[in-house]
């Protein structure tokens, strides 16, 4: 069933990986990429894109960013909610290490405000040992999943801060493609408990980059 899946799945991802990655080398330090040749935007219904660094498809889903593309993303910070301090099931199990594209944190960094295009990843990690040589504690186990909120006024003029967010799974396989998950499911919290629709509060990183935000 999900053989088929797999088969095309590793065929595209070297091909976007290898195309996000010269993207990734050219923007570092320059802010025109004209030369990286075409961004791997997709047109939906005659709707462009706010942001390169995310493919949809033509239905107007997400498609899973390739884990080369944003593992090397700017890594801002990382919750943890471990199950057994949550009934033994957190709702976003357990580490969530949190990645933002290169040119949202760029802007971030001089302003304080998130650009139209704006990506961050989630990727969701299970607690391992609970012991090392260091002391007792939680350490990272096995990638259980994924999760993104994009900003883009464009695709999502209707939308509450004009972020849509998307979940691949809370584990593996993790779907190849998703669907916008509904604003109460996610921007009305996100919205009350958040600034500016970000936790930035739990990123140290952002609060360094731009100190004058919170
Ligand atoms: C009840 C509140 C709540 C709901 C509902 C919620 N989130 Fe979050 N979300 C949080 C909190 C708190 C954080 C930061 C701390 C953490 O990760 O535990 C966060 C962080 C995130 C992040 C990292 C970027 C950021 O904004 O800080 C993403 C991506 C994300 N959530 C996606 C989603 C998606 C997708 C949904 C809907 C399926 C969702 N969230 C629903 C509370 C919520």
């Amino acid at each position: 069933m999900s053989s088929k899946h797999t088969v095309s799945a590793t065929r595209v991802i070297p091909i976007a990986a290898a195309m996000f990655t010269t993207v990734v080398g050219l923007t570092t330090g320059i802010t025109s990429c004209a030369t990286a040749g075409s961004p791997p935007v997709a047109a939906t219904g005659g709707v462009v894109s706010a942001s390169k660094w995310l493919e949809y498809t033509p239905e107007g889903k997400v498609k899973r960013p390739p884990f080369n593309l944003f593992r090397k993303w700017v890594y801002i910070g990382t919750p943890l909610t471990p199950n057994d301090l949550n009934d033994g099931k957190a709702n976003f199990p357990e580490f969530h290490n949190v990645y933002m594209d290169p040119d949202g944190f760029a802007h971030y960094e001089k302003t304080g405000q998130y650009r139209d295009g704006t990506v961050i990843v989630k990727e969701l990690v299970s607690v391992g040992d609970r012991e090392a040589s260091s002391g007792n504690g939680y350490f990272m186990g096995d990638f259980l999943g994924l999760e993104i909120s994009v900003k883009d006024a464009k695709r999502y003029p209707n939308d509450p801060g004009n972020w849509g967010f998307y979940s691949f799974g809370h584990s593996y396989p993790l779907k190849e493609q998703s669907s916008k998950n509904k604003v109460e499911d996610c921007n009305t919290c996100h919205e009350k408990n958040a600034v500016s629709f970000v936790f930035s509060q739990y990123y140290p990183i952002l609060r360094a980059a731009h100190p004058a935000k919170k």
